[in-house]
């Protein structure tokens, strides 16, 4: 009953966010066939034309610190790789943060966004952008070759709601998991669909670029990034290149 749905928004986050200030409860859903500002990280575009993708926005309002936020964008991750392996029969790693690859090529991002007041988190929004029966012709041409969908993948179109489905049914259990147990067992399983750890990375953030050994996640989900001096440094936003 909290699941909203549009022909056509301008970005599902932030009619997301309209509504969870005005009060809706956790798990409000917005889901849009097309969106015509989708927003991407870092301040970029995200293409959504209509038929071709699921764009959804989810409200979430967990009683946790600040800093655990990126956890649940792992954790959103880990479900929409499971449901690419389990339900759809398509490999899928997870680069981190937050970008889904099948073959090298991105084929959903996630986009989480947060509203807190001092150390205590409001509501967050999870966005989740996803490439399903998009043709290579329809995506921008700057993102052609490095984009992917599943149609591509598996060769044949998918039914989306079926999908919508699972992802939400896994994400629900995963974050049950998290609320009971904590990030461990989250973690264990984010570790099996993950590409970029154990690899040699390139990492590009505002202020520069810093190359090293992708060793692991921390408990709060930073990436730790070992360079050859030795130095052991804390990722925490960034593009990764493998
Ligand atoms: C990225 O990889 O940069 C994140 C892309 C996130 C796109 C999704 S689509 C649904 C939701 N609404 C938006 O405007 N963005 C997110």
């Amino acid at each position: 009953q909290h699941v909203h749905y549009y022909a056509t928004i301008d970005s599902t986050q932030n009619k997301c966010q309209e509504l969870a200030k005005a009060g809706a409860p956790e798990g409000t859903l917005v889901v849009a066939d097309e969106q015509v500002g989708g927003k991407g990280r870092l301040g970029r575009v995200w293409h959504s034309p209509p038929g071709a993708g699921i764009s959804m926005s989810l409200l979430l309002r967990p009683a946790l610190e600040l800093q655990k936020c990126p956890q649940l964008t792992l954790l959103t991750a880990v479900a929409i790789v499971e449901t690419f392996r389990e339900f759809c029969g398509i490999g899928a790693q997870i680069k981190w943060p937050n970008d889904i690859l099948i073959d090298g090529k991105k084929v959903c991002g996630i986009l989480t966004e947060l509203n807190a007041e001092s150390d205590r988190i409001h509501f967050l929004i999870i966005g989740m952008g996803l490439n399903v029966n998009t043709l290579p012709e329809q995506f921008p041409e700057e993102v052609r070759e490095v984009a992917t969908s599943l149609r591509i993948a598996k060769g044949e179109t998918l039914r989306r709601v079926p999908i919508i489905q699972q992802i939400l049914f896994r994400l629900e259990e995963l974050y049950e998991l998290y609320l009971e147990e904590g990030f461990a067992p989250v973690k264990k399983r984010w570790e099996r669909c993950a590409i970029t750890i154990g690899k040699k990375v390139t990492i590009r953030m505002l202020q520069g670029a810093l190359s090293g050994y992708a060793e692991g996640i921390d408990d709060t989900g930073v990436l730790l990034v070992r360079q050859e001096d030795g130095v052991l440094t804390k990722v925490y936003s960034a593009d990764v290149e493998i």
